[in-house]
């Protein structure tokens, strides 16, 4: 929880605006298996943030097949590959959409990036940049390990990690959490948690309560509940008419939840010195 002070000061920084993109807060969605609601959360939570009028740019680093444009309904033409190849610019491949949210299609190039002069990387980096004019980058990776989904997460501001309550889930979810705990040295990792798919708020919790003590006691993480959101049919149902649940129905079960996942993550604090240029800094190694 924040003070008051705190508060204020987040209201006045937003009030600022956020013209270098020091301000930007880049939020990573990931877990450990399949299917848990990535997605869909990284979307929905989006378009949240756009309604308490914030500029926010979801970035697709999943190139699977249940990705960000599926659920927007949209196709996006170009992706980074095509800002890496000198192709496009980033202007040319941030893509607008209905729900007041813009989507870079994405991660594909990411795996090029070691292979390119380090002419071209200064340039891409340049071009990245651009993505400062945001105040919420988020981005939604693949589930499970790789490389790539580990670049993101150690150079993001907060990382939330989705789970159901599905056993399988939370072992998964504890096995992505031990790997980041492992694997990424940054020790300021905001990682929060969300449970989809709940019945109750009691199940949310104890689902919670069960994977942060087991972070606390076996690997000495700090995680936060972020919250949960309700298993709802909307959810399946919006995904069939390929529009985001909150722009279907503000009030359904899962909207609501969406709205105080927002709520909340914008009154957590985040770590200091963030933003695009440290973000950037962080993913190529600079
Ligand atoms: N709160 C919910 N209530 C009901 N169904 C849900 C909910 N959240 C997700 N689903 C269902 O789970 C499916 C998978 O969601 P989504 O594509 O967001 O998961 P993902 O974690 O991004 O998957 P992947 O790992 O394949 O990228 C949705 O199409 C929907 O049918
Ligand atoms: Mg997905």
């Amino acid at each position: 929880m924040i003070d008051q002070a705190e508060q204020l000061r987040n209201i006045m920084k937003n009030n600022n605006g956020n013209k270098n993109g020091q301000d930007t807060r880049i939020i990573a969605v990931t877990s450990g298996k399949g299917g848990v609601g990535k997605t869909n959360l990284s979307i929905n939570l989006a378009i949240a943030y756009a309604r308490l009028g914030k500029k926010v740019i979801v970035l697709d680093a999943d190139l699977g097949l249940a990705n960000v444009n599926v659920i927007l309904g949209i196709i996006p033409k170009y992706n980074l590959y095509h800002l890496i190849r000198k192709q496009k610019t980033l202007g040319e491949i941030i893509m607008d959409t209905d729900y007041g949210i813009q989507i870079v299609a994405g991660a594909s190039g990411f795996s090029k990036i070691a292979n390119l002069s380090n002419e071209e990387r200064e340039q891409f980096v340049g071009e990245l940049s651009e993505l400062s004019s945001a105040d919420i980058i988020i981005i939604d990776t693949s589930a499970g390990v790789s490389r790539n989904v580990l670049s993101f997460v150690a150079a993001a501001d907060d990382v939330i990690i989705v789970t159901t309550p599905e056993p399988t889930a939370i072992t998964d979810a504890y096995g992505i959490i031990k790997i980041i705990a492992t694997e990424v040295e940054n020790t300021e990792l905001g990682l929060k948690l969300v449970v989809n798919r709940v019945k109750s708020v009691t199940e949310g919790k104890k689902v919670s309560e069960r994977v942060i003590n087991i972070a606390g006691q076996f690997l000495n993480l700090k995680l936060d509940y972020l919250g949960y959101v309700y298993e709802d049919t909307e959810v399946q149902q919006a995904v069939l008419r390929q529009k985001p649940f909150l722009a279907s129905n503000e009030s359904s079960k899962a909207s609501i939840c969406m709205k105080h996942l927002a709520g909340r993550l914008e009154n957590m604090e985040y770590r200091e010195g963030s933003g695009v240029p440290v973000f950037l800094k962080r993913l190529f190694g600079r």
